[in-house]
């Protein structure tokens, strides 16, 4: 059971890379395959037994979002609670807003942009059984230098580097991360990146130099979807899905 862990979803950000589909629309409602990107890091929290869920985003169209799911009773919820990111300040600003919903519990954050193919149970599973710390997915990528890069030695991350130019492995941090209450402070403690944005690899840095940054490594395909090429990608890899496995829910 993991119902004592929370529920994260980022879906903030201005989707720039993605413009102009995303100027009259929040990324994370457009299409892939056949739903709202959105529904796919939501049905994959749920699936893991985690129901006390917070959706952060923002933009113009936040709205939106609860008009889409409302109380999330499609995906057997009573309830989900949203957060509103004034700007785009980064990933590791918009998971700063779920502060107060988590109250002191561990959780599970995922990035709106990101799908899994399988379940995502053992890892949380595992984290579950970890005392204190942090936990992150690793994916071997060919284009590393998109993600942040891991440099892993036995079972120890060293360090990550956020889109190097020249990445020291093909380990890409996917956009699952989990996380107990003290992710909070060490928020607290950063400072804007070169890039002006509140940085998740920041974040998971400051564990690793703690040695508190445990790793999976990641079975079955994972995708961002927040690039156009990635977005096709996404749409490809979620439609060979749908017409492979019976019984697909919702
Ligand atoms: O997809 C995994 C990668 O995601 C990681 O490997 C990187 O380390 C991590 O920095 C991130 O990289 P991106 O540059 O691709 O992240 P992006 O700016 O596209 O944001 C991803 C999601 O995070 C987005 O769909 C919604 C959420 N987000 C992002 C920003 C900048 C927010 O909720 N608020 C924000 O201000």
């Amino acid at each position: 059971m993991a119902g004592d862990l929370k529920g994260v979803i980022l879906a903030g950000g201005l989707g720039k890379r993605l413009w102009p589909l995303t100027k009259i629309t929040n990324k994370h409602l457009l299409p892939v395959y056949d739903r709202p990107m959105i529904y796919y890091p939501l049905s994959l929290l749920v699936q893991a037994g985690i129901k006390d869920i917070l959706i952060v985003t923002g933009g113009n169209h936040a709205g939106e979002f609860l008009r889409l799911l409302g109380n999330g009773q499609a995906f057997g919820l009573k309830h989900i609670n949203y957060a509103y990111q004034e700007g785009e300040g980064g990933i590791a600003e918009a998971l700063g807003l779920a502060r107060h919903f988590a109250f002191g519990k561990k959780m599970i954050v995922i990035l709106g942009d990101n799908l899994f193919e399988r379940s995502i149970k053992p890892y949380v599973e595992r984290f579950r059984a970890q005392k204190k710390g942090a936990r992150v997915l690793l994916k071997k990528v060919e284009d590393a230098h998109r993600f942040g890069v891991a440099e892993v030695r036995g079972k120890r991350i060293l360090s990550i580097q956020e889109k190097p130019l020249k990445p020291k492995s093909h380990w890409a941090v996917t956009g699952l991360y989990m996380y107990d209450p003290a992710v909070f402070n060490i928020i607290q403690t950063l400072k804007p990146s070169a890039r002006g944005e509140f940085e998740i690899t920041d974040v998971n840095n400051a564990y690793a130099r703690k040695n508190q940054l445990q790793f999976d490594t990641l079975d079955g395909w994972w995708t961002d979807s927040g690039t156009f090429d990635s977005l096709l990608r996404a749409n490809q890899l979620v439609a060979r899905q749908a017409k492979t496995t019976a019984g697909r829910g919702k």
